[in-house]
């Protein structure tokens, strides 16, 4: 952590100065955090040299697209949209891989017409893409009856999950693929997200190449992404370097077995993006209740779901004060629900040591890189936040935040024009 004059500093440049030019709340990304992420995801696997497929759901900010592509890394993506935009960021069809879930005809067409490869993850999917594209290319996303995953509601494998093609019903997927005449390149799995210890992630490897090595002809093996980032201070970080040593042992010896190499393929999202991201708020309000100190900001669960949703921890550090008296405090939101505090634990609301924040303070919560803004939402009417990405001392907007406008181009009827008599701060 950068500090300076007990200010923090993001990218060099004091969080203070950025919230006072671009206004709270502001997402800053640091440039350094995610080269550093992407070159240490590529070293832990250098040996097998996959495609390492960043999963923009993670953030899909062009900008960071930038930097990804930048990196030599390729694209896993799951909606036509992401298709579109990493088309439009100039990556080529090829370096793209789309993995949508329930996907309509329309989403797989969009995929084809471009030149994207498909990934399916039903057999009513495949079947389907086999009637549009007779002949074509596919991969399948098998659920190798195995999940992890930092909440519930995360886990992407066993029988509680919707995705993927059970491992066990690997038959009906070759007389489908043979009914159409399909080439089936490859398999696929992604177990679940935010994921520390590699146990789980290396017995769904098993089950995958186990699926792999009774299907002929195949062009790679896609272990998918999970890869957990520590959110807690203590946390014990996953063991990059060993699961990717262990990964490429196990694989360069499944390639032995099958009789020629295949294409390894990885999709991580969190581990790249998440720690370069720090969402900058400001302290609107100090109250208490006979229960807790309430610390109140300008932003809430519409710019960071993860707390409310996840029960996820974010550390949180007053920017503008970064040592000094501390006391234990609950931080909020501005969104009118009860549950809108950032300070959740698994069950609810937790108390924080922070140093005594006062109205009109910058306050940071951290490692919000990923599923901060791409999960956040226009509820309550309030605007999405700016972003801004930060290096070397400088910083370049990468997002202008939300107006009014951009909150209700949508609505068709019912609205009449006004003289605009909105405060400076949300004038459109
Ligand atoms: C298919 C697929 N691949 C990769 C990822 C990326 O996961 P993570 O951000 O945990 O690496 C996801 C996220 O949910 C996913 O659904």
């Amino acid at each position: 952590m950068d500090v300076r004059g007990n200010r923090l500093y993001l990218g060099g440049c004091a969080a203070e100065d950025l919230a006072r030019q671009h206004g709270t709340p502001l997402y800053v990304y640091e440039e350094a955090v995610i080269r550093r992420q992407c070159r240490r995801f590529k070293e832990s696997f250098t040996e097998a040299a996959p495609d390492i497929h960043y999963s923009l759901k993670a953030n899909p900010n062009p900008a960071i697209l930038h930097i990804i592509k930048d990196e030599g890394l390729c694209i896993d993506a799951v909606s036509p949209f992401e298709v579109r935009l990493c088309l439009e960021v100039g990556f080529r069809p090829e370096q793209i891989l789309f993995t949508g879930n329930n996907t309509t005809s329309e989403d797989l067409r969009y995929a084809l017409d471009q030149g994207v490869a498909v990934n399916v993850g039903s057999l009513g999917e495949l079947e389907r893409l086999g009637d549009m594209n007779p002949g074509g290319r596919v991969s399948v996303r098998i659920n190798p009856d195995v999940g992890d995953g930092h909440h519930h509601h995360v886990i992407t494998g066993g029988p509680d999950s919707k995705f993927g093609i059970y491992h066990s019903d690997l038959e009906r997927i070759g007389e489908i693929v043979e009914r159409h005449r399909l080439t089936l390149t490859g398999v696929h799995s992604h177990i679940g997200t935010g994921i520390l210890k590699p146990d789980h992630m290396l017995a769904a490897m098993e089950v995958i190449l186990a699926a792999a090595a009774r299907l002929p002809r195949l062009e790679f093996i896609d272990f998918g992404g999970g890869y957990g980032i520590p959110y807690r201070p203590g946390e014990s970080p996953l063991p990059l370097e060993e699961l990717g040593r262990e990964m490429t042992r196990r694989f360069a010896a499944f390639c032995k077995k099958y009789g020629r190499p295949l294409k390894m393929k990885l999709e991580p999202g969190r581990f790249l993006v998440a720690q370069s991201g720090t969402l900058l708020v400001r302290v609107t309000n100090v109250h208490s209740t006979p229960g807790h100190i309430f610390v109140g900001t300008d932003s809430g669960f519409n710019h960071l779901v993860r707390p409310i949703m996840y029960g996820a921890y974010h550390q949180i550090i007053n920017a503008s004060a970064v040592e000094g008296d501390a006391a234990p405090v609950v931080v909020a939101g501005n969104i009118c629900e009860s549950g809108d505090v950032f300070t959740q634990g698994k069950s609810g609301i937790e108390e924080r040591e922070l140093t005594t924040p006062e109205t009109g303070q910058v306050l940071a919560l951290r490692d919000v890189g990923a599923y901060g803004i791409s999960l956040s939402s226009q509820y309550n009417l309030r605007p999405r936040p700016a972003e801004v990405m930060v290096q070397d001392g400088a910083a370049r907007l990468i997002r202008r935040r939300e107006i009014y406008d951009d909150l209700i181009r949508g609505f068709v009827e019912g609205r009449e024009e006004r003289a605009n008599s909105a405060p400076e701060s949300v004038r459109p």
